[in-house]
């Protein structure tokens, strides 16, 4: 951020927002600044209103409460307009190619988010569209939240770099964009899961090179404890992903020794921050006083979707 408060701009008119390894290090902290101060003209009551006459397509072929909302609510107080589109109620959802879904929404809109569960099918939204597709979660990324959870982490701590971010639980979305987003920022990453539950190694590979470019570490372990010894941010997600709901009682038994609780945190830092994506099982990947305690910022990191995404929405729509 300049000294005047004024952000600094960069130009990323036209991207995609698929994953965070698609931008620099100086891109994603540009996001973060945007999205603070346009937390701040929202607080101090500032009409901003750039997207005036700009519609957003949101295309959920899953549930959601944060991504729908934020983004509906986001593009409303930019001046622009969002459509939310039900995969089932789209000719998506009775065959429609996805070619051919994104080349028609192209004479429509002027950018699309999509929460779907392959990613192929984010990369090829975007392959044939001709305005800027943003991931709203993918079986594989979720970098609209990692945005705003850097965002959060950055307000509470002041600085990225240097600080650890462990991961306890499932190798899924999250832990992927959170790999991905920690190491272009310079944190030292830990994810602890169970064997047969690890996150993708491509992505773990990408995310060490990464991190060897952008000064952050990379850690890889099936030890909780190991993950959060000194960690200045524990974060987890659910045991079963949305699609994976049929593999519940058995991710709870292979989950069992990775609850993050009054116990596991013990080794973090004291001044610790509890994130979570959201949202949460009580009593299963987190305990209620972890989730409900003092070092939670849950709710700051809920409502920074909002702010994450008018700041992307801006940078890419604008
Ligand atoms: N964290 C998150 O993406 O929440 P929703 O599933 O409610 O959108
Ligand atoms: N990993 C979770 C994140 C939900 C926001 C899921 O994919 O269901």
């Amino acid at each position: 951020m300049a000294a005047s408060g004024q952000v600094q701009q960069l130009d990323l008119k036209g991207r995609d927002m698929i994953e965070l390894d698609d931008y620099s290090t100086e891109e994603i902290q540009y996001l973060l600044d945007s999205a603070i101060e346009l937390k701040r003209k929202q607080k101090s009551g500032e009409v901003y209103q750039p997207l005036k006459g700009k519609t957003i397509g949101l295309i959920f072929e899953k549930s959601s409460t944060r991504t729908r909302v934020s983004f509906e609510a986001g593009m409303f107080q930019l001046g622009g307009h969002a459509l939310f589109l039900s995969k089932n109620d789209i000719q998506l959802g009775r065959g429609e190619p996805i070619s051919d879904t994104a080349q028609v929404m192209s004479r429509y809109l002027d950018g699309i988010m999509i929460r779907t569960f392959g990613h192929d099918n984010v990369v090829n939204l975007a392959k044939y569209a001709s305005i800027p597709v943003i991931n709203g979660l993918s079986d594989m990324a979720h970098p609209c939240q990692v945005l705003a959870d850097l965002q959060t982490v950055l307000e509470h701590k002041g600085k990225l770099k240097g600080l650890k971010m462990a991961f306890i639980g499932d190798g899924n979305n999250m832990a992927h964009s959170l790999l991905i987003g920690g190491a272009k920022m310079g944190m030292h990453v830990a994810v602890a899961s169970p064997e047969g539950y690890q996150p993708d190694a491509g992505i773990v590979q990408l995310s060490r090179e990464v991190a060897a470019e952008c000064g952050g570490q990379i850690t890889v372990t099936q030890d909780p404890i190991e993950a959060a010894k000194d960690a200045d941010v524990v974060y987890t997600d659910v045991w079963a992903s949305m699609g994976f709901e049929e593999e519940q009682a058995q991710r709870e038994a292979a989950f069992a020794n990775y609850q993050v609780n009054e116990d596991l945190v013990k080794a973090a830092k004291p001044d610790y921050l509890f994130l979570h994506c959201l949202p949460a099982h009580r009593g299963e990947e987190v305990s209620e006083g972890v989730i409900d305690g003092p070092n939670s910022v849950i709710f700051d990191q809920a409502e920074n979707r909002l702010h994450a995404q008018k700041a992307l929405m801006v940078a890419l729509m604008g």
